[in-house]
């Protein structure tokens, strides 16, 4: 299996999201070093900040004989300029077009996280600097969250839900929407919600009305769902989605068409602090035993309780383990390790 660039697991064939989450978990058994990407150097290239999505790469580069280096655009780096046709008479020192371009001469393939930015959607949605990244490294590149996909976060969800319900085919799975203090990016829980259709679950996604994802988003999800045979529905009750659910995958997003305007998001936002998960709510679904998921980082007793993420229902820590072994197979099948 090789893979040259994964900038959404809905780009993938079906076959390869398979093959790579069937090798994940062969090398979840195999947590000791090996040295299939001995002299390969991995570049990450961080515009935002994280804790699971750095170590983990930077792990999983070493434990396979590699090795990775960091960089923090702004932090001991120029600022990335990644406007086009700029005058660069501001702060930024560099435009991302040399920077990816030089990058590429170094490193055998490259990651990149991007977070949505911007004033509107509709600008925020073009996923310019994955986009500039793709087109101007002539590497290998691998997206660790732009504005619109997280595809390794959606395979280590899709790994933890195979184990966690065994077979997860018509089973349901709840994306539910919670208050947060701040608005985030649709990136994970679009992301989220492919890994449950393409695994062929019946995907609820419970939010409040005008919080709904970018339609095109919304077409993606429905599109891996019919062909897994799963299904996606969308609604407001969020009680009502968790009773008998299997799954159910906490996440806060902003509202695209306040998107760039957060103090009218907040004020819209307002009176919504009940959409968070509770003990209670965890009880209602399938049996009482229904799986906890939550990328992370997590704000406790703002989107779930501590009940929740301390209780049995929690997979939030086999979810961020399992960002390292998807990572694993996709850096073999990508470096070589896994050719074909
Ligand atoms: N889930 C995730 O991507 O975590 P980080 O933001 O810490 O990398």
């Amino acid at each position: 299996m090789t893979i040259e660039r994964l900038l959404a697991t809905d780009d993938l064939p079906d076959g390869t999201v398979r093959a790579l989450l069937d090798r994940a978990a062969e090398l979840k058994q195999r947590p000791g070093a090996g040295d299939e990407l001995a002299g390969r150097v991995l570049g990450l290239v961080f515009m935002n900040p994280s804790l699971r999505t750095r170590a983990s790469f930077e792990v999983a580069m070493l434990r396979h004989g590699g090795h990775a280096i960091t960089i923090e655009p702004g932090r001991g780096v120029w600022g990335f300029e990644t406007r086009v046709g700029v005058t660069m008479d501001g702060d930024a020192a560099e435009h991302v077009f040399e920077a990816a371009g030089v990058l590429g001469r170094y490193v055998d393939a490259l990651g990149v996280r991007a977070f949505a930015a911007g004033e509107s959607w509709a600008e925020a949605r073009e996923d310019r600097v994955i986009r500039q990244f793709a087109e101007r490294a002539g590497v290998p590149l691998v997206n660790m969250e732009s504005a619109r996909r997280h595809p390794c976060q959606g395979l280590a969800d899709a790994l933890t839900l195979r184990e966690r319900l065994g077979e997860p085919a018509g089973r349901r799975f709840v994306l539910a929407w919670a208050w947060h203090p701040k608005p985030l990016p649709t990136a994970v829980p679009v992301s989220a919600s492919i890994a449950a259709a393409r695994l062929g679950m019946e995907v609820v996604i419970a939010r409040p009305p005008g919080w709904d994802l970018d339609p095109d988003d919304m077409a993606a999800i429905g599109s891996v769902a019919a062909r897994a045979g799963g299904s996606v529905q969308v609604t407001d009750d969020l009680d009502e989605a968790v009773a008998g659910a299997h799954a159910v995958y906490a996440k806060s997003w902003g509202r695209l068409d306040l998107f760039g305007r957060p103090e009218e998001e907040a004020a819209a936002r307002a009176g919504l602090r009940d959409w968070r998960i509770t003990a209670e709510r965890m009880e209602r679904t399938a049996g009482g035993r229904g799986a906890f998921l939550h990328c992370l980082p997590v704000r406790r007793n703002v989107v779930v309780d501590d009940a929740v993420l301390d209780g049995p229902w929690s997979a939030v820590l086999d979810q961020a383990e399992n960002r390292l072994h998807v990572q694993r197979a996709v850096l073999l099948a990508m470096l070589g390790g896994d050719g074909p």
